[in-house]
C-alpha cells in the first residue's frame, strides 16, 4: 500500500499561520533538503504567495519560483489557483487566464490545482484545457462544503464531470476544516468508486478533525494528503507530516518519506517559527484548536472577520444575531461553499440585514453573485431575492468569462517599456497598484546599483 505527501509549508501553512509573510531567503537554506525528503508534491506558489510577494516582501513572484524550481530540480512544484480569477476575485477573460498558466509551468510549476469557489466547473475549463497543453498536471478541486444540496451524489456527479474534463488527479477540498473522518471516509470511498482517477485530500486542522479525517481518507483509498512539517503545522494549518508519516508506516503505508530529512526540515522551520512568535508575526492562537467552525458550520476564518466587523462598528453586542443569520443568508442564496470570496459576501451581507434590515442593503458583489455573474449557485436562489436585485431582467445563465474581450497584448503595448516580460504584463494584470509600484522601485534599485558601482570605479 502507497501514501504519498504534499508538503504545504511553502504555502498554505505559512499563509494560515504567519499571513504568507515567509520571505525567500528565509527558506532558501532548506530547499534542497525539501527536495530529497520523498514528497510526491511541494506546494510552493499561487494562493496568496503572489500577492503577498507583490505587497509585503518586494519580491518578484515569478523570479521566487523560477529560484525554487533551480533549488528543487527532483520534486513536483504545485500551485493553488482559482480558475477563472486565477489569484484574485474577479473573472479575467481567456487569453489572460492561458497566459497565466503557461508563464506559470514555464517558470516552473508541475501541478496545478484549480478550483472554483462555486464548483462551477465552466469557471476552471480554461485554465485546466492550458494546463494539459502545457504538459503540466491539472487537478481538479472539489471544494468541500455541508448543505442539503452537497450530497454524497452530487460530489461524486462532480468528481466524474471532473474526469471527463481530462484532469489526471482530484484534489477533495476542505478549506475550512470542517470535515469529518467519518464524512471523509465516505465521500473519498464513493469518488474512488467512480472515479479512477488518484484522489487527494487537502484539509485544515482548525478544529481539530484533521488527523483522524486524513487517516480515514487514507483508509478510504486516498493517494495523496496535504501535510505541513510539524513546527509549521496544527490549528489553521495542516495537520503534521511527520504525525501522519508515523502512523500511517505503522499501518503498512510506504509514504515514500525520508525521516531523517524531515527532522532536519522541522529542526530548520523550527527556529523559524520561534523568530515569527518573538516578532509576533505569528499569534500562538492560530496553533491551537477552535470548534467554532463545528458549532456555526462556517469557517474560523469567517467568524474572526465577523468579530472584527461588528467590532469596528462598536456593535459587537449583535454577534449572536449575526451568526444566527449568516446559515440563512447562505441558503438564501443556494448554499454556496464558504470559501473566498463567497465567504466574505455572505459574512458582510449577514451583518447588514442584521444591522440595516433584512436585505435593505444588499452588497454590489451579492448582486452579482444572484444575477448569475459568479457562476452557477449550487442550490435555488431564495425567489423574492431574486425579484428584489433583478426585477424584471433575466438572470445570467451563460459562462461569464465569455462576456470578457482579451486583454493581455492590450495590457501589454499600454505598459510599454515599464514591463520587461510577459511575466510583468501578468503581474500588473492581477494586481495592477502592487505590481506598478514594485515595477518602480526595482528600477529605482537598478539605478542605486548602478550609481554605487560607479562610484567604485571612479574612487578604485
Ligand atoms: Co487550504
Amino acid at each position: 500500500m502507497k501514501i504519498q505527501f504534499t508538503e504545504t509549508v511553502l504555502r498554505d501553512a505559512q499563509q494560515s499561520l504567519i499571513a504568507t509573510r515567509m520571505p525567500y531567503e528565509e527558506f532558501e537554506p532548506i530547499l534542497k533538503t525539501l527536495d530529497s525528503a520523498g514528497y510526491y508534491s511541494l506546494e510552493c506558489w499561487g494562493g496568496a504567495t503572489f500577492d503577498s510577494c507583490l505587497r509585503y516582501l518586494n519580491e518578484d513572484p515569478w523570479e521566487r519560483l523560477r529560484k525554487i524550481k533551480k533549488a528543487c530540480p527532483n520534486t513536483k512544484l504545485q500551485m493553488l489557483l482559482r480558475g477563472q480569477n486565477l489569484l484574485g476575485y474577479k473573472h479575467y477573460p481567456d487569453d489572460v487566464v492561458r497566459m497565466f498558466v503557461r508563464k506559470s509551468v514555464e517558470n516552473g510549476i508541475d501541478i496545478i490545482r484549480i478550483f472554483d469557489a462555486l464548483n462551477d466547473f465552466r469557471n476552471i475549463k480554461t485554465a485546466v484545457d492550458e494546463t494539459l497543453k502545457c504538459g503540466a498536471i491539472a487537478s481538479g478541486t472539489l471544494c468541500y462544503t455541508t448543505s442539503p444540496v452537497h450530497t454524497l451524489d452530487s460530489f461524486v456527479k462532480s468528481a466524474k464531470e471532473l474526469e471527463n474534463m481530462g484532469v489526471q488527479t482530484i484534489c477533495v477540498k476542505d478549506m475550512a476544516g470542517i470535515m469529518s473522518p467519518k464524512e471523509a471516509y465516505e465521500l473519498i470511498k464513493a469518488i474512488k468508486e467512480s472515479v479512477s482517477l488518484p484522489v487527494i485530500l487537502h484539509t485544515h486542522s482548525t478544529t481539530g478533525l484533521g488527523f483522524m479525517t486524513l487517516l480515514k481518507a487514507v483508509e478510504a483509498g486516498a493517494d495523496v494528503i496535504d501535510t505541513a512539517i510539524s513546527s509549521f503545522s496544527g490549528g489553521t494549518a495542516q495537520p503534521a507530516t511527520e504525525t501522519m508519516n508515523y502512523v500511517l508506516k505503522q499501518y503498512g503505508y510506504e509514504t515514500g518519506l525520508d525521516e531523517k530529512k524531515l527532522i532536519e526540515i522541522n529542526t530548520f522551520f523550527k527556529a523559524y517559527r520561534d523568530k515569527c512568535l518573538k516578532s509576533g508575526l505569528l499569534n500562538p492562537v492560530v496553533m491551537a484548536t477552535a470548534t467554532d467552525a463545528l458549532n456555526y458550520q462556517i469557517p474560523g476564518g469567517m467568524l474572526s472577520n465577523l468579530v472584527a466587523q461588528l467590532t469596528a462598528q462598536n456593535k459587537l453586542d449583535k454577534l449572536d444575531e449575526v451568526l444566527a443569520e449568516t446559515p440563512r443568508v447562505r441558503k438564501d442564496l443556494g448554499y454556496p461553499p464558504l470559501v473566498t470570496p463567497m465567504s466574505q459576501m455572505v459574512g458582510v451581507q449577514a451583518t447588514a440585514n442584521v444591522l440595516f434590515g433584512k436585505y435593505k442593503n444588499i452588497s454590489k458583489e451579492v448582486k452579482s453573485y444572484i444575477k448569475g455573474e459568479y457562476g452557477k449557485a449550487p442550490g435555488k436562489i431564495d425567489d423574492e431575492l431574486m425579484k428584489k436585485v433583478l426585477g424584471d431582467e433575466k438572470p445570467f445563465t451563460g459562462r461569464f468569462a465569455d462576456t470578457l474581450a482579451p486583454m493581455f497584448e492590450k495590457t501589454k503595448k499600454e505598459l510599454g517599456d515599464k514591463a520587461k516580460s510577459d511575466e510583468d504584463v501578468l503581474s500588473y494584470i492581477a494586481f495592477p497598484a502592487l505590481a506598478e509600484k514594485f515595477f518602480d522601485e526595482r528600477e529605482l534599485r537598478k539605478s542605486r546599483t548602478f550609481t554605487y558601482s560607479f562610484k567604485e570605479i571612479k574612487e578604485g
